[in-house]
């Protein structure tokens, strides 16, 4: 299995013994994984080390979100880790965004690695619009994506991270851009805390580069089968 393989990254919000039991299972379908908060504040570099060992690209979602010196300065560290993604909140504001570009190519550039491209959260998929309405952030999660993705890519940020139902519109926007997208559900599986989820085959469809998979593979039965499910469904939408 290849290609359908880098577009998937599996988001590991499990504890870090269980997720390295855990990626020998999915990475036959999976080529990315998703090294969050919880498994970073634990753990450190040490919950990055072991995946790229074993030949995974990894994803530091560590959703940075401070004034841009102390962002450069976080990235910089970050980017020494050679992950090839890295989060931080189009929120922060564009000096924000572009500190933790320059700060990201600092960081791989001393480490001699390749700097991990950034990512820019728009819209948390949790938030719904009645949420982001009382927040006071716009009149819905689709426009507050799309002002937010604006100030990003003016900044220099190397992709958005965004619901698939609102990349099509986002990829009309900024042609070209890299898409992440969380809230990705196969049929019959649980939301959870997520408001706005899709199909793997729509956000494909719709433009995504990078789906975002946690609970639905590692809360699966048969989390193996669950992933090479989810690679051919994703394979069969590529082909399209
Ligand atoms: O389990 P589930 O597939 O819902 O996991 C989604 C993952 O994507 C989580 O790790 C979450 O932190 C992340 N994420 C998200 N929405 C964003 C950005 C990241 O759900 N906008």
């Amino acid at each position: 299995m290849s290609g359908a393989r880098e577009h998937i990254a599996w988001a590991a919000d499990v504890p870090l013994d269980e997720a390295l039991r855990l990626w020998p299972l999915l990475s036959p379908a999976v080529g990315v994984v998703k090294v969050g908060l919880s498994l970073f504040v634990e753990h450190g570099p040490a919950a990055v080390r072991p995946f790229q060992t074993q030949g995974a690209a990894v994803f530091l979602d560590l959703k940075l979100h401070d004034i841009p010196n102390t962002v450069e300065n976080a990235a910089a560290a970050a980017g020494s880790l050679g992950a090839s993604f890295l989060t931080v909140h189009a929120s922060g504001g564009e000096e924000m965004v572009r500190a933790a570009v320059r700060g990201a190519a600092r960081g791989a550039g001393r480490a001699g690695v390749a700097p991990p491209r950034i990512l820019a959260v728009t819209a948390l998929t949790s938030l719904s619009d009645s949420e982001v309405n009382e927040l006071g952030f716009g009149p819905s999660a689709a426009e507050m994506a799309s002002r937010l993705a604006d100030a990003a890519v003016k900044a220099g940020a190397g992709g958005l991270v965004c619901s698939a139902r609102e990349a099509r519109a986002l990829g009309a926007r900024h042609p070209g851009l890299f898409l992440c997208t969380p809230g990705i559900r196969p049929a019959g599986v649980a939301a959870g805390d997520q408001a706005r989820v899709e199909t793997a085959a729509a956000a494909i469809a719709a433009g995504s580069s990078l789906l975002v998979v946690g609970r639905a593979l590692h809360g699966a039965a048969d989390p193996a089968a669950a992933a090479k499910a989810l690679h051919d469904e994703v394979s069969a939408a590529l082909a399209r």
